[in-house]
């Protein structure tokens, strides 16, 4: 095969393995469906349709695939949780909401590779039962969703989706359904209410999993867009041999997502666990801007606990237990997991020295307060006051006791609420304080509000109620 050229300026880095992201900005590649099988595009279709559906849960559970969404749960044990003896119709739904802030892997596949989206999706619908499948695209991808519309009527065309797919007896339909415009249409359940044409309501689970009560309260699966895409690369070389690359319980790539105070911000597609925090921001992003400290990082997207330049963190069990440094931490589920964050949807923001942490807390909890759904009292009101605490703090007007409360507040919604937007808010919050107290402490200070005052707090601190 001919050397991949990339176009955007921007080479793979040594340390990226391309799977998923092969053919982003790649030089004379083009999203058209001939494109595409000029490279052995839906040759997985051709043969998963050869395949028992059952067979192909396995490889993805052998391959050990964790969803790339923000939960990290295993896609093949997610998908055999739908009851046995089902009778219901069964859905499968690519969740292309990618609304988490820092992350943007799902748009550049939607915009450039949506075949392989659409083999993914259509392995896994096969693998899962489902003859109705929908892809939920935030509302803010107009070209992304008019690109799928196009690459699912090529897809028609050529047999690999409609009636008799491939000859095999199995119909499929995938349907590009536009979203609503907030956060919380990426949390699977309010995902569903929207597409059943509702307001994005989350549903409490139990006893609403969509594996078991879905759309339509039928079993849904819900994966997101780069998950659905790795299964056609699981079903290529098997689950085992895919197995191979990452680490154990971490295994295969991941587009990590680089935003914030590097030289280098973008995507880097790496095998899960190979790369380190320190290797990722100094080696690969090029490092941090001239004369520069590095202050924190929040490791997988903005709800993702923060952590802090020169922490350390005891890894491992037993007799494989040892001290690592924040810089040290292999970027994957179980290590960020165990450092108190997680690895969320990919998206890694860098802050460095010359941001006041009130400054960015309160961005963050801006966001928080404008995307509540408002259903349940802790969120709606806390993630509010939460804002309205750090809008004093950025504006000099708070006390050291706001600190406090604005803990509390935070301590008081985690836990509480219908969905994991709850812990997405106050996670911020509680970690931004547990690391960085005396900071928002000092920042409370009047005489300190020059050096966090800027455009964006003295606009907010103006409508101060
Ligand atoms: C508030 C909130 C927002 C979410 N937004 C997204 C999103 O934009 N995209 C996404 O794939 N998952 C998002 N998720 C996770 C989904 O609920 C769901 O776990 C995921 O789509 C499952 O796919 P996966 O197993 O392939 O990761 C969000 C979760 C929460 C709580
Ligand atoms: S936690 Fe927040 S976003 Fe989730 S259902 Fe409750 S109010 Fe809505």
């Amino acid at each position: 095969m001919s050397k991949v050229i990339y176009t955007s300026g921007k080479e793979p880095h040594a340390r990226e393995s391309r799977v998923v992201f092969k053919n982003v900005d790649r030089e004379g590649w083009d999203p058209s469906i001939a494109r595409y099988m000029s490279e052995g595009g839906y040759d997985q279709l051709k043969k998963a349709m050869k395949m028992e559906p059952q067979a192909i849960t396995d490889e993805v559970k052998k391959g050990g695939l964790r969803g790339r969404g923000g939960a990290g749960f295993p896609a093949g044990v997610k998908w055999g949780f739908i009851p046995p003896n089902n009778e219901k119709p069964v859905y499968l739904i690519c969740n292309a909401d990618e609304s988490e802030p820092g992350t943007f892997k799902d748009r550049y596949i939607i915009h450039q590779d949506p075949h392989q989206l659409i083999e993914g999706m259509a392995i896994s619908s096969f693998a899962v039962g489902a003859k109705l499948a929908y892809i939920y695209i935030r509302e803010e991808f107009p070209e992304g969703a008019a690109i799928l519309e196009k690459a699912i009527s090529e897809a028609h065309e050529k047999g690999f989706l409609g009636k008799d797919v491939l000859g095999s007896g199995f119909d499929l339909e995938i349907y590009v359904h536009r979203g609503a415009g907030a956060y919380i249409c990426g949390e699977e359940t309010g995902l569903i209410e929207s597409l059943e044409g509702k307001r994005p309501y989350p549903r409490i689970k139990p006893p609403y999993f969509p594996a078991a009560m879905g759309l339509y309260l039928c079993p849904t699966i819900v994966n997101n867009v780069e998950t659905l895409c790795h299964v056609k690369h699981i079903l290529e070389v098997g689950g085992e041999e895919w197995a191979k690359t990452g680490t154990p319980n971490n295994t295969g790539t991941r587009i990590l997502c680089v935003s914030g105070d590097v030289v280098k911000p973008g995507y880097f597609e790496v095998q899960v666990g190979h790369v380190t925090m320190g290797e990722l921001i100094n080696d690969m992003c090029g490092g941090l801007k001239d004369g520069r400290k590095l202050k924190a990082v929040i490791p997988g997207g903005s709800s993702a606990k923060v952590l802090r330049a020169g922490e350390k963190f005891t890894v491992g069990r037993g007799d494989d237990a040892k001290e690592i440094d924040m810089l040290d931490i292999p970027m994957d589920f179980d290590t960020l997991a165990a450092c108190g964050s997680m690895a969320g949807s990919g998206g890694v923001i860098v802050i460095d020295d010359s941001r006041s942490i009130s400054w960015v807390l309160n961005n963050i909890n801006a966001f928080y307060a404008h995307e509540s759904c408002g259903q349940c009292t802790p969120c709606r009101e806390g993630s509010l006051w939460m804002k309205k605490i750090t809008d004093r703090v950025v504006a000099g007007k708070a006390s050291p006791a706001d600190i406090d409360t604005l803990d509390s507040v935070a301590r008081n919604i985690d836990g509480r609420t219908i969905c994991a937007f709850g812990e997405a808010c106050a996670w911020p919050t509680e970690s931004f304080i547990d690391k960085f107290r005396e900071e928002l402490v000092g920042d409370t200070d009047a005489s300190n509000s020059e050096k966090i005052l800027n455009p964006e707090s003295l606009a907010a601190a103006a409508n101060l109620s």
